[in-house]
This record gives structure tokens, sequence and C-alpha cells, in this order.
């Protein structure tokens, strides 16, 4: 099998929604916020926030170059404005018969990596204490937990479940 790991670029909407419904039909995605699968419109949507590079948000996928498939896919998000520029969100998801072969790894660090080239200084990410997967991958990647988030999220069964408040430092400044 051979995966490609590269930069989201325009018409990657679709791979990367198809790979996001295929985990939440399949009951993988328990503890991502999002719980309804995309439409084409959230294809659109998406096309277009990433048809233009910007400096504020970016991602990887991982590309399945024998299926043409997106495999996983990273992203990197910040607000980009005033006294939180330097902060950014990340997030991850890999597409359920790709599991366990360190995909989310290699997005984790491109991602990581590209952050760190463009100043970013914090990365955080709120996992739920009951995704192992997310958890050991952000302990892997050198995200510490800072702090726990009571009722972090609503599960689908009506559940609440706290979460991790995960960051990664990557520049040491005064
Ligand atoms: C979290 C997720 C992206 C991991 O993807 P992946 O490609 O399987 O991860 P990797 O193969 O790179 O593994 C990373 C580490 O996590 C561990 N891991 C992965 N899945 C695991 C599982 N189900 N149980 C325990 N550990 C697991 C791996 O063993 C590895 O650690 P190690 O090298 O110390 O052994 C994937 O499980 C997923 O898409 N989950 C659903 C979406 C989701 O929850 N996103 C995050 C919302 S906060």
């Amino acid at each position: 099998m051979k995966i490609l790991i590269r930069k989201i670029k325009k018409g990657d909407g679709e791979g990367i929604i198809r790979c996001f419904n295929e985990a939440l039909k399949r009951g993988l995605n328990t503890y991502t916020r999002s719980n309804t699968l995309s439409t084409p419109e959230d294809i659109k949507e998406f096309d277009k926030a990433f048809s233009k590079p910007r400096l504020n948000e970016f991602g990887f996928v991982a590309v399945d170059k024998g299926k043409n498939l997106i495999a996983g896919v990273c992203i990197f998000s910040s607000k980009g404005h005033e006294r939180i520029r330097h902060i950014g969100e990340i997030s991850w998801g890999v597409h359920p018969d790709y599991l366990r072969k360190g995909i989310a790894t290699k997005l984790a660090d491109a991602t990581i990596r590209e952050a760190t080239r463009r100043k970013f200084v914090r990365i955080e990410a709120d996992i739920a204490k009951n995704n192992t997967a997310s958890v050991r991958l952000a302990r892997k990647c050198g995200f510490r937990i800072e702090g726990i988030k009571k009722y972090g999220l609503l599960l689908d069964d009506g559940r609440y479940e706290n979460t991790y408040m995960f960051s990664k430092i990557l520049t040491k400044h005064k």
C-alpha cells in the first residue's frame, strides 16, 4: 500500500468528506465534535475554504495512491487575530480501513512542522478522555495535558464526557 502525505489542495473536499462520513457510519467517530454526515453543500464550502492558500488554516491528507482515495486528514486552524494569533487548533481523522498503520502520526507530524514553519507558538486539542486512540496519538506527538474540561462533550447516547485539554508548545518565548 503506497500512502502519500501531502498538503490539502483544491478539489480534496469530496475525498475528505467521504473519509469522515465513512468513519461516522462505521461508528469510529464517537468522540468527534460533529456527528452529522456531511452533504454536497459541505463539500462546496470545504473546497471554497481550501481553494486558496491561507495563513491561518491548512492541513494535510494521506492519499492511497493505488485507490486514489483519501485515507486520512489533519487540519490546523487558527483564529489568526489579535492576542491569540499565535495559537491554533489541530484535528485529525483516519478512514476506518487504514487505522493503526501510523498514518495519523505522519499527518500530525507534517501539520506540526508546518505550524512551526509558520511561527505558531501553541497548538491545542480537546480530546475526550475515553478516546484512547486520539489520546495516545496526542501523547506520541508531544502534546501534554493542561487540564480537564468537565462535560466537554455530549455523546450521542446522552452521556457527557470529560475532555482533556492538550497543548503542544512549538517555540519557547519570554
Ligand atoms: C485517532 C486516529 C486519528 C488515529 O489514527 P491512526 O492512523 O490509527 O493512528 P496511528 O496508527 O498513527 O497511531 C498513533 C498511536 O495511537 C495508538 N493507537 C491507535 N489506535 C489505537 C487504539 N484503537 N487503541 C489504542 N491505541 C491506539 C497507536 O498504537 C500509536 O501509538 P504507538 O506508536 O505508541 O503504539 C483514528 O483512530 C481516528 O480517526 N479516530 C476517529 C476520529 C477521532 O476521534 N478524531 C479525534 C477527535 S479529538
